[in-house]
């Protein structure tokens, strides 16, 4: 039997035909199968209903339920056995349908899906053969990266994570911001305030002091202010002395970057910050103007949208009245680039939601744009994110009240999970305390971020996220650790293998094994919205699910079919739960 990975997605093409064949005209019904609640069943088809309030004609109504009937009908005699072997199929409320999977068949679909690289082969056909550009992460170089750019390098990665679990080719892209007038200062500053040992030391944070120390002298001196000027003037003409100490000031920011990065679990394929976009500008202006989009307005080239609601009065600054590009124009031409030169079919971007004009502003004008010039349209999102809370409820600060760098607070998390470790774990070497302190505290930042949906603002709380109770990383790595050691202590004779295992019996078995079937259901709804807490929220379903078996029901039973069931439920558990975690970038441990 062929098993379907996607089961809802296979309902939903399964009642498509259907339609098609009671002559419900194409495109007027959407099955939108969703998981259910579990005491009706695994999936429900909602779509009957807004078909039927659709087509009802002035006059006529639609009996929904009697359509519904009719739906499941054709739908059973079209997949017969095929259908009803796997499930029950009934009709419920005012006219959803539900499907309940069998225990043989939930048996079935856990034997034929035993490994991640299964679940990540049935999750491919999604976006096999697409090619999608993330730019995430993306600071401005030569600063400090505080807790503030954490969101987009979590919510990036995870993304892109999902992507590729889907099939999809991802590319990896921090968009730097490495090219404006700062560079005028920090060069200023490098000349006369460099402190050679705080650079070796501390690149990011020397070039912090030198920007200061050049904003003070600016403000304190014309001649020090022309003097920057005329730093910004010489790296923009190209000489060749200022570019190449802008090119050490942006590789040593790269190199420190990276390191934060690397703990992260992040890679990036790509470092084409803004300043490799700037010789392509030009050619965008030409074709915004050749197209009838750009127009001259007291003095700046800007892109009115007089369709919309707000951006008819408030245009699209394109080039500012001295004539320099801007963010919009270079991200004009970064669009361009990513569907020339990567054949992007679609484009993500992460930022927070303070963006969200812009990027409103450049997708309506890329829209126009590409149309005009006959270029493909990739896809595009901009993935946006709330702000993370102190305790006391305000954007979180450090005690004097300076933003707290992002290397500092992956420094505390590590401590602090290596204090719990070392309570719990005291006779373990301290090498490996540090690294399961290491996985658990990275691993508790990242997954108190990718657990909340990131649209919201969240409050970061020590002590919330590094408990062993609740939607925590700790607590699902720990899931992870119990049932391992089970396995571990396993005897090969007691090692009955999934062929003789019997279909599930026990409701504690059943609930189980819905659950991780429902997976693809996971992975589906995180996708489609681009939104890890889909995950996140399963895994921690999963994990209470798997406690509620483990407590009702003994794995080594005497009985070797029903242990090799319970055996079939623990392991595929333990495979999902850590396939799960690595696609939200935490790394699993065998041991806490
Ligand atoms: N450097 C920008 C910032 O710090 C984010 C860049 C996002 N990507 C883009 N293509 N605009 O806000």
């Amino acid at each position: 039997m062929d098993v379907w990975f996607d089961v809802a997605h296979h309902l939903e093409t399964a009642l498509k035909a259907a339609a098609a064949e009671l002559g419900w005209p194409a495109g007027s019904f959407t099955p939108d199968v969703r998981t259910a609640d579990p005491r009706f069943g695994d999936f429900q088809a909602n779509g009957v209903l807004s078909y039927a309030k659709a087509s009802a004609t002035p006059g006529t109504k639609q009996n929904p339920r009697a359509l519904a009937q009719a739906l499941m009908d054709a739908l059973l005699r079209r997949e017969g056995a095929a259908l009803t072997d796997r499930m029950t199929v009934s009709i419920a409320g005012p006219g959803f349908i539900n499907f309940a999977l069998k225990p043989s068949f939930l048996l079935t679909w856990l034997r034929t899906f035993d490994r991640e690289d299964d679940l990540r082969r049935g999750a491919g056909q999604r976006l096999a053969s697409q090619t999608w550009i993330v730019d995430y992460g993306s600071p401005n170089t030569a600063k400090q990266m505080h807790v503030g750019h954490i969101r987009s390098i979590i919510i990036g990665e995870a993304i892109c994570r999902l992507l590729e679990f889907c099939g999809a080719k991802v590319v990896r892209d921090n968009h730097l911001g490495d090219w404006g007038t700062q560079f005028g200062k920090i060069l200023y500053g490098y000349k006369h305030h460099l402190d050679r040992a705080a650079l070796e030391r501390d690149p990011l944070e020397e070039f912090e002091r030198l920007y200061k120390a050049a904003d003070a002298a600016c403000k304190e001196s014309p001649a020090a202010l022309e003097e920057a000027r005329l730093e910004l003037v010489r790296l923009q003409n190209g000489e060749a002395d200022a570019v190449s100490l802008w090119e050490r000031v942006n590789q040593l920011s790269i190199d420190t970057l990276n390191s934060i990065y690397a703990r992260l679990g992040v890679r990036y394929d790509h470092f084409l910050g803004e300043s490799f976009y700037r010789d392509r500008i030009e050619a965008v202006y030409r074709e915004l103007i050749g197209a009838g989009l750009a127009v001259e307005s007291e003095g700046a080239l800007v892109v009115f949208h007089p369709e919309h609601p707000r951006f008819a009065t408030q245009p699209f600054i394109v080039r500012k009245s001295d004539g320099a590009s801007n963010y919009a124009s270079t991200d004009l031409a970064t669009m361009a680039y990513r569907v020339e030169h990567f054949k992007a079919d679609g484009v993500i971007v992460v930022t927070d939601a303070r963006q969200n004009d812009h990027f409103e502003q450049l997708w309506l004008t890329t829209q126009k744009w590409f149309a005009h010039a006959g270029r493909r349209l990739p896809q595009f999102q901009h993935v946006t994110f709330g702000t993370i809370l102190g305790e006391d409820g305000k954007a979180i600060k450090t005690r004097s009240g300076d933003p707290i760098r992002l290397k500092a607070l992956l420094d505390e998390a590590e401590e602090r999970a290596f204090a719990v470790v070392t309570e719990k774990n005291a006779d373990l070497p301290e090498a490996k305390r540090r690294e399961i302190a290491r996985a658990v505290g990275i691993g508790a930042v990242i997954y108190a971020d990718l657990s909340q949906n990131r649209s919201s603002d969240y409050v970061f709380s020590w002590d919330k996220l590094l408990s062993l109770d609740g939607n925590t990383a700790p607590y699902l790595l720990y899931a992870c650790v119990r049932i391992a050691s089970i396995l571990r202590k396993l005897e090969p004779a007691q090692d009955v293998g999934a062929e003789n295992a019997t279909p599930f019996e026990t409701p504690e078995e059943i609930a189980l094994a819905r659950k991780l079937v429902a997976f693809p259901g996971a992975i589906d709804q995180a996708v489609s919205t681009l939104r890890p807490h889909f995950i996140s929220l399963y895994l921690y379903e999963l994990a209470g699910a798997f406690s509620s078996f483990y407590n009702a029901n003994r794995v080594l039973v005497d009985e070797p079919e029903v242990r090799a069931r319970r055996l079939v439920l623990c392991r595929r558990t333990l495979m999902t739960l850590q396939t799960g975690l690595h696609l939200l970038e935490i790394r699993t441990l065998d041991q806490m």
